[in-house]
Parts: structure tokens; C-alpha cells; sequence
């Protein structure tokens, strides 16, 4: 399959039930943060996908934290569509709506920092992300004794625009 065969485009209502079983698929392996319906309902303006047809390969999200910086969030790719730039598009696509929104600043924390060092992202240390450390690491399954704590298996990942 070849990502020319695929389109890419904001999500729908339609998508949220595979979207749902993209993520938590993969959270249940301990790769990311599982998200309820709720969560991306929530932010569902902020969803990109890639489909075929009607069925979503992957989908990447972002949210925008209080110091107008943006998390990449949800990134996942189905096995057999990944290694064929699908979530580094995603994730520039993402890049380029928050540009117009006026986001300078994006950050991820993700057990993958390859997929975003490879377009500039840089590995920083989890404490340059306060209010991500505050509000979503302390209340991590895995990091329960604070964040930053060893059991933790992601890096931060961040890049500054001009
Ligand atoms: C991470 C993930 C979304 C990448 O999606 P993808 O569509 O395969 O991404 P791309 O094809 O654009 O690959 C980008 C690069 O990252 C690398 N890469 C992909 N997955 C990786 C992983 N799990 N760890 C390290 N590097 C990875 C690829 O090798 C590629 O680099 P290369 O072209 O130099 O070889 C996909 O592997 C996935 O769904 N993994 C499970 C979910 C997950 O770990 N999500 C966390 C991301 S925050």
C-alpha cells in the first residue's frame, strides 16, 4: 500500500470509533496514553486522519496548553501502514494548522523520538513542559511517584519555531 493511495483530512464524528481503537490498542501495550470518547470528542476539531476509504489507518491530534504551546497527541499509525511517512504527515500537517493559529512552540512526549527528530525536533528534558508534567504526568499509571520518575518510558520531544 502506498501512502499516495491514502487521503489525509480532518476527522469526523464517523472516525472517533476507530480512532478509539487505534489509540487504546496501542495504549494497552503501554506505548501511549489511552483516551476515552469523551477526550476526543472534546478535541475533535484538532484531529487529523488518514483514511482508505472509510477506514482510518492513523490519526494524530494536538492540544493547545496554556503557554500557547501545542502537544502533538494520539500519534498511531496501524501496523500495516507504518514506515511510509503516514504519521511524519500527520504530525507536519498538525504542525502547519497550529502555524495558523499562531503556535510557535510544539512539544510530544512519546517512546518514539525518532518519528519526530527526523523534522527538528529536539529531545529536551520533561521539566521544560510544566503544564503537561503538572496536569497529565502525575497522573500517569507510571509515574505515580512524580514526574520524571524511572518507570516512565517517554521522552520529550520539542521544537521552536522563529
Ligand atoms: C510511531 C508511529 C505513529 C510512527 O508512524 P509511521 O506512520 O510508521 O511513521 P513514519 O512512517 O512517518 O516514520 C517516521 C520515522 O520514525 C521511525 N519510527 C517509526 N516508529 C518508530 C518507533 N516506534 N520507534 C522509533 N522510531 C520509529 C521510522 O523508522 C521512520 O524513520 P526512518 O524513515 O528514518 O526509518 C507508529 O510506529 C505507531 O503507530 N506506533 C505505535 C504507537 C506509538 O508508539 N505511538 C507513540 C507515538 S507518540
Amino acid at each position: 500500500m502506498k501512502k499516495e493511495d491514502l487521503t489525509f483530512r480532518q476527522a469526523t464524528v464517523k472516525d472517533v470509533g476507530q480512532m478509539l481503537n487505534l489509540v487504546n490498542r496501542n495504549a494497552s501495550k503501554g506505548v501511549m496514553l489511552p483516551k476515552s470518547k469523551g477526550q476526543i470528542l472534546d478535541l475533535l476539531t484538532n484531529f487529523s486522519v488518514a483514511v482508505r476509504g472509510e477506514k482510518v489507518v492513523a490519526t494524530c491530534g494536538f492540544k493547545i496548553w496554556m503557554d500557547e504551546s501545542a502537544e502533538i497527541i494520539s500519534l498511531a499509525t496501524l501496523k500495516r501502514f507504518q514506515g511510509q511517512g503516514v504519521g511524519t504527515k500527520l504530525i507536519q500537517e498538525n504542525i502547519e494548522r497550529c502555524k495558523n493559529l499562531g503556535i510557535k512552540r510544539f512539544f510530544a512526549m512519546t517512546v518514539a523520538p525518532k518519528v519526530f527528530t527526523r523534522i527538528n525536533f529536539k529531545v529536551v528534558h520533561y521539566n521544560r513542559l510544566s503544564f503537561k508534567v503538572w496536569m497529565d504526568c502525575s497522573n500517569c499509571p507510571r509515574n505515580a511517584a512524580g514526574p520524571g520518575d524511572k518507570k516512565c518510558n517517554e521522552q520529550a520531544v520539542e521544537l521552536l519555531l522563529d
